[in-house]
């Protein structure tokens, strides 16, 4: 009998008030507006590692959201990924009072050359032990770009195109420019690291030119665990040669196992085997003792969530919500004299405004991995969507900090365990790749590894 697929489970994070779950740091007793402090961050690592979790996963974005009316306001107002802190410098603080769980980080390749982020990367490969992941991104808010000396935002497919040479160039410097056996520290010889051993990667290319060598030295995984979500067609091609943990759309609605394959189709023409990948869906667990605490749960978390949150986070760039839900979007773009958005194309001219909202709606509040139970009831929900629906994880989305973890770890982690769908105990000195995919390290099929040994420079 072959064992029951294992849930993967990352607590879905990010350095400030209101990540995904818009308006609900309203809720009493929940601890969004201590983010700032490390205190947040320790109890946080506490409580994820005590569930379970294979990481903590914290998203970033570089920029401020300033679409949807034209302004910074709403998003200022709610507290809406503004104000946000650096990820990467929590990671540090959390590693010390934990042993096993991951971090995963964001990081854009778009405004920042590689050279200084590989060398973050590997100064926290080694802090952590080799606990540390890279989500990927190419970053898409306007303010970003223009925080970075740009006018506007770079066009997508080139925004991919640098993210390829960057991936090239960090590969180089974790991979290639360093041996296993370079560092000898041999205290009678006088030599710390074998100079033949250490080599400068010379990448020059369209986007970057980087000398090196690395500044750092091999660290456990060398290139961290590299997660990515995509959904266009460039993004795509770029997950299906990188990445290794991939969020996948369900857009349209009912779509992900074609999307998983197109992927997974991908990745195999490159040579990548289907098991160096895994997918992992964003999902919302509601979970209480009894039927009545779910019900409560659920009313709090329906009366908390900011309506206009899902416009200001989408960047939607008219104002659904000044409208009559029975007017077409069209009209409504009309009456707000953008003639220049009808022209654009991209929005539902035909929809009702109220269908566009449900569709937002539908969208952002996840009909399929959506649930709230009693923790049998959870985990059946969430055993169908490793059995049916294919995935291989989740990134648990945080409705309140810290009872959404709480509650996993205290009532659905055990449901989980005894049906064999996660570990009983974490593995001591693992690091983060190994307990995804089993081994430390990149496959040998994955482009980073063409780079060892100094090969290919
Ligand atoms: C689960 C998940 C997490 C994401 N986290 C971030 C993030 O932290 N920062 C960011 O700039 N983009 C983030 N994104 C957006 C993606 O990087 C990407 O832009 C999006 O999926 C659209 O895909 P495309 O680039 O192929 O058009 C995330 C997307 C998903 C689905």
């Amino acid at each position: 009998m072959t064992s029951p697929k294992r849930l993967i489970v990352n607590l879905f994070e990010m350095n400030t008030p209101g990540h995904i779950t818009h308006g609900l740091w309203r809720q009493e007793g929940n601890q969004r507006e201590h983010y700032k402090s490390i205190g947040y961050w320790l109890e946080l690592a506490r409580v994820a590692e005590a569930a379970g979790f294979d990481s903590i996963f914290i998203a970033d974005v570089i920029g401020a959201y300033d679409v949807y009316r034209d302004s910074l306001e709403p998003a200022v107002t709610e507290g809406l990924q503004i104000p946000n802190n650096d990820p990467l410098l929590v990671i540090p603080a959390m590693a010390a009072v934990t042993k096993h769980i991951g971090f995963g980080v964001t990081f854009s390749t778009s405004y920042e050359p590689p050279f200084a982020f590989a060398r973050r990367m590997s100064t926290l490969d080694h802090l952590t032990e080799g606990r540390v992941g890279w989500n990927i991104v190419t970053s898409y808010l306007p303010n970003a770009a223009r925080n970075f000396g740009l006018e506007d935002q770079i066009p997508h497919a080139t925004r991919y195109e640098i993210a390829d040479e960057y991936m090239d160039v960090v590969y180089k410097l974790w991979e290639g420019s360093w041996d296993d056996d370079a560092v000898v520290v041999d205290r009678e010889r006088g030599v710390f690291s074998d100079a033949t051993k250490v080599r400068p990667i010379d990448h020059v290319g369209t986007h970057f030119k980087v000398a090196g060598p690395h500044l750092s030295e091999p660290s456990p995984q060398r290139t961290p665990l590299l997660f990515q979500a995509s959904a266009s067609t460039s993004g795509i091609a770029f997950a299906s040669k990188h990445a290794e943990v991939l969020f996948t759309a369900d857009r349209p609605y009912g779509a992900l196992a074609r999307n998983m394959q197109v992927i997974q189709d991908a990745a195999v023409e490159r040579g990548r085997s289907t098991d160096d990948l895994k997918f992992v869906v964003m999902a919302t667990v509601i979970v209480g003792r009894t039927d009545e605490e779910v019900a409560e749960k659920l009313e709090r978390y329906r009366s908390f969530i900011s309506e206009e949150g899902k416009f200001i986070h989408q960047s939607v760039p008219f104002r659904p919500l000044d409208h009559p839900g029975d007017i077409t979007v069209r009209e409504a773009l009309e009456r707000e004299g953008r003639q220049d958005l009808i022209e654009a194309g991209g929005l539902p001219l035909a929809f009702t405004v109220a269908q566009y909202c449900q569709a937002v709606d539908e969208a952002w509040d996840q009909k399929q991995f959506f649930s709230a139970g009693t923790p049998e009831k959870v985990a059946d929900d969430i055993e169908r969507w490793l059995d049916e629906d294919g995935i291989d994880g989740i990134n648990l989305r945080q409705y309140h900090s810290f009872e959404t973890a709480l509650d996993f770890g205290e009532l659905v982690t055990p449901v989980l365990r005894a049906r064999g769908r996660m570990r009983d105990a974490y593995v001591d000195g693992e690091t983060l790749r190994e307990r995804i995919f089993g081994h430390p390290r990149l496959p040998e099929t994955h482009p980073a590894a063409q780079y060892r040994g100094g090969a290919n420079l």
